[in-house]
């Protein structure tokens, strides 16, 4: 079964063709981010806009791609939740238009949970293993940081979640701080790694030990107080973003190892856009290693945001509307 995913809930516009659920044919995104840039954070009406031009070229090149033609597919996944609504209404406007002439049946899918299944995605030569269920699954992203008992391909317990900035927006705000530009995570990610010295400040992260819930406002906070703070040098950045870094990482891994050991599961499963966060990625992966939990992040253009995840985890969405 040929899937066309549809992807609009922000400011990257994606299409991809998968089959089964797993096989990756091909898969495209455009994206207005530098047009964003200037403002620090992403404007939901240019966003929507960009959405509207790039749709019709970005499907064209998904199917070309993929060496197929509209009546090859068999149905159609759109992300419906949660997003911009501007930018989302310009995806599942055209999914529903497209699925109306080709008589082909579209599938709404949850943008967040379709982050996780990236996990699933194989492309041609890709030899890794496939994730067992149940597992824990948590998703870090610009808008989102969850934390997920996962029991089934669709069936997901929310067992945590941010009470205030998620963590990818902590990464943002914290890089605008430091006057590091957007979007903040790759930008902390890189200077961070520049700082070979030994650490010279700390951020506490709040624990919430009774829960799997997070808060990253008050590190945010602290970075802001450091850095106004009378006799701060700017040459210290990168000694800063470490820290940041090092506080939101350690909390991430220390809740997620919890949880695998809480509920006996020995899978993890990541995703989002801060998955692709080199230290986050190290730092799960030795403590996955010291539990042995099998540990799975997708590659990083798997990360980000993209169709391919949706068009996937709308094989199964679509199963389980059929039963
Ligand atoms: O999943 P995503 O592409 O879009 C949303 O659904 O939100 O995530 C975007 C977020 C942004 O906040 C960005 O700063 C963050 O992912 N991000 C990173 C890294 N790359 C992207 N955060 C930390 N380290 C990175 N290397
Ligand atoms: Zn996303």
């Amino acid at each position: 079964m040929r899937i066309l995913g549809i992807e609009t809930s922000c400011d990257e516009t994606g299409a991809a063709v998968v089959e089964d659920g797993r096989s990756i044919l091909s898969t495209v995104v455009a994206s207005s981010l530098a047009e964003h840039e200037a403002y620090g954070g992403i404007i939901p009406e240019i966003a929507s806009r960009r959405q509207l031009e790039f749709i019709h070229s970005v499907v064209d090149a998904a199917l070309r791609e993929a060496g197929i033609g509209l009546r090859d597919i068999d149905a159609i996944g759109v992300t419906a939740s949660p997003g911009l609504l501007g930018s989302l209404l310009v995806g599942v406007s055209f999914a529903r238009a497209l699925g109306f002439a080709c008589e082909r049946p579209v599938i709404e899918v949850d943008h967040i949970q379709a982050h996780v299944y990236a996990n699933f995605l194989r492309g041609p030569a890709d030899t890794r293993a496939m994730p067992g269920l149940p597992a824990v699954g948590l998703i870090v992203s610009g808008g989102h940081t969850n934390l997920y008992h996962i029991q089934g391909m669709t069936n997901f317990q929310l067992i945590g979640q941010t009470r205030d900035d998620a963590a990818g927006e902590a990464f943002d705000k914290v890089a605008r701080i430091l006057s590091l530009g957007y979007p903040g995570g790759p930008a902390i990610d890189r200077l961070a790694r520049s700082h070979q010295k030994a650490p010279t400040v700390r951020f506490a992260a709040a624990r919430l030990p009774d829960s799997y819930d997070f808060s990253f406002s008050g590190t945010k906070t602290a970075v802001l107080y450091h850095v106004n703070r009378p006799g701060y040098d700017p040459a210290q950045v990168s000694a800063v973003a470490h820290a940041f870094q090092e506080s939101v990482v350690g909390v991430l891994t220390e809740k997620c190892l919890r949880a695998c050991r809480d509920h006996g599961l020995r899978t993890l499963l990541v995703g989002g856009g801060v998955a692709a966060n080199s230290r986050l990625r190290e730092s799960l992966g030795e403590a996955c290693e010291r539990e042995g939990i099998a540990l799975h992040v997708p590659p990083l253009t798997l990360c980000m945001d993209n169709a391919a995840m949706i068009a996937g985890y709308a094989y199964h969405a679509a199963g389980e509307n059929r039963n």
